[in-house]
């Protein structure tokens, strides 16, 4: 089995390979770090999680919003990002390079404990330990404040800045959202669209972009509704696999099987309200394709938390190529956000309760799709002495379904093109391939990860039976043309499996 920096380069080699993702973008100029290019199959991808995404919050009563990129700067003076978005940064005296110093201090020395520690004393702690620059061995300058939101200008002098965060954005039509909802809460709104964060010097290609697609869902509500929620009782049995603080700080890596009721009950959970987002954030990232197995819940300690966050916890995936990775914040963010846009913008944004004006709490899930994109690739590869394939959860696969005539031949080819429109057209991502031998085709199909591959032969022309093929198992099973598409359908949604259809062929 390859080493983690082995499998990093095999995932970073296949995906370039095949389409996946390209960079540092833009390559033809040498590349800058924290932006890359999605190929076609990687663009395949991110639609089809995008779509589970949407169809997943849209099941739990959230509408879609969009806002712009570009904000002028009072919108993040007040939103606290201007002061309070910022790394720690240290420069070599030798030879210039920055660093972000928390990351580098830690990547030498692990256990050195420097959550929440000044400037002053990061600065301390590098010469205490006598950590230089990595490219040169100079000796690194003072820690300094960094803030990481791009700046830009609108118009000849109006200084402004790409969001950070799509949050915020969503935050400013809070009046407006007031009107649409009829000014009842709870509201629940997502937005997914682009955010921006000048990383010091991100290294860690797909997991650290400087630009990246957001998804983030925002409920508005009031003390008494985190209390009483009433969708808690439908998942209160569920069960999570949670890493609280207190057992972080205790030293164990190793989740809690807890039901998301038992967890509310030992105050692991302050409300039900946010119990029942971090369930939503975890079921989210379920539908996106990932097992139990590779998924954890891991609370922040409080050092760890956000200026705007009272309370913080993260969807974490397992990874081949990095180990656990952060995907997901759940954020209880208070009234934080609405009183500042409140007090820097003087428009009232609040409700009246009992006759008082109350200003809203707001709940948030916050990802951006990148991450578990970069970890499904990761996690879908599977290498035997065979052959090299991709496992994804049919329901995200990039293609879906590939069509073959056995061979090039007009009779084959003609009812082989028949079928890959009719599947196209009945809404699944089809792929026509009629190059190279049947064993190539499927090889090609395995290896970006086609869960479901069709071939057209001569018995097809006597029975209107096809075969279809699946890729984990390489089983094969006759279908009949009539039923091929809904068969299709519910093979991709997971609704049938292969192993029923061939145990039970047409
Ligand atoms: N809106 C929260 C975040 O960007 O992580």
């Amino acid at each position: 089995m390859p080493t983690e920096k082995d499998f990093t380069d095999v995932i970073y080699g296949l995906s370039r390979k095949r389409g996946f993702f390209w960079g540092p973008s833009p390559e033809i100029y040498g590349g800058t770090a924290g932006f890359y290019d999605l190929g076609p199959l990687g663009k395949l991808l991110k639609n089809r999680l995008e779509g589970q995404i949407r169809a997943a919050f849209v099941r739990a009563n959230f509408w879609e919003v969009e806002c712009p990129i570009v904000s002028p700067a009072v919108v993040w003076k007040a939103s606290g990002h201007l002061e309070g978005f910022i790394d720690p940064v240290t420069r070599c005296t030798k030879c210039g390079q920055a660093y972000r110093a928390d990351t580098l201090i830690e990547e030498e020395f692990p256990d050195a404990h420097i959550h929440g520690l000044s400037l002053e004393a990061l600065t301390e702690k590098i010469q205490e330990l006598g950590v230089v620059c990595p490219s040169c061995g100079g000796a690194l300058g003072p820690v300094e404040q960094y803030n990481l939101m791009l700046r830009t200008r609108v118009g000849l002098d109006t200084e402004a800045y790409l969001r950070p965060e799509t949050a915020t954005t969503t935050y400013l039509l809070f009046k407006r959202l007031l009107t649409f909802f009829r000014h009842r809460l709870p509201a629940s709104v997502f937005q997914i669209g682009k955010a921006f964060r000048n990383e010091i010097s991100p290294r860690q290609g797909m997991l650290r972009l400087r630009e990246f697609t957001q998804v983030e869902g925002q409920i508005f509500l009031l003390d008494s509704h985190e209390q009483d929620w009433a969708p808690f009782s439908g998942i209160a049995d569920r069960r999570l696999p949670l890493l609280p603080y207190q057992l972080q700080e205790s030293g164990t890596e190793t989740p809690l099987d807890i039901t998301v009721g038992e967890a509310l009950d030992k105050g692991y959970f302050q409300t039900p309200a946010y119990a029942w987002c971090v369930h939503l954030a975890y079921s989210i990232f379920r539908d996106m394709g990932f097992g139990e197995d590779v998924m954890r819940l891991r609370q922040h300690l409080p050092e760890e938390r956000a200026h705007y966050a009272a309370d913080a916890w993260d969807v974490e995936i397992h990874t081949r190529s990095f180990g656990w990775v952060e995907c997901c914040g759940v954020h209880d963010r208070g009234d934080y956000d609405l009183s500042r846009h409140q007090k820097y913008s003087k428009e009232r944004l609040s409700v009246k309760v009992d006759k008082k004006p109350v200003i809203p709490n707001v709940l948030e899930i916050a990802f951006g799709v990148e991450r578990p994109l970069y970890c499904l690739i990761d996690n879908a590869y599977v290498e035997d002495e065979e052959r090299t394939w991709l496992r994804f959860p049919s329901p995200v696969a990039p293609i879906q379904v590939a069509v073959f005539p056995l061979m090039g031949k007009p009779e084959l080819v003609g009812p082989a093109r028949e079928i890959y429109n009719t599947l196209l057209n009945s809404g699944l991502v089809v792929y026509y391939d009629q190059g190279g031998s049947i064993g190539r085709r499927y090889r090609r199909q395995d290896e970006i990860g086609t869960p479901f591959c069709i071939t057209v032969d001569y018995d097809t022309l006597e029975d209107h039976t096809v075969t279809v093929r699946d890729r984990d198992s390489m089983a094969q099973v006759r279908v009949k043309c009539s039923e091929l598409t809904s068969t299709l359908h519910s093979l991709v949604r997971s609704e049938t499996t292969f192993a029923s259809l061939a145990a039970d062929p047409t």
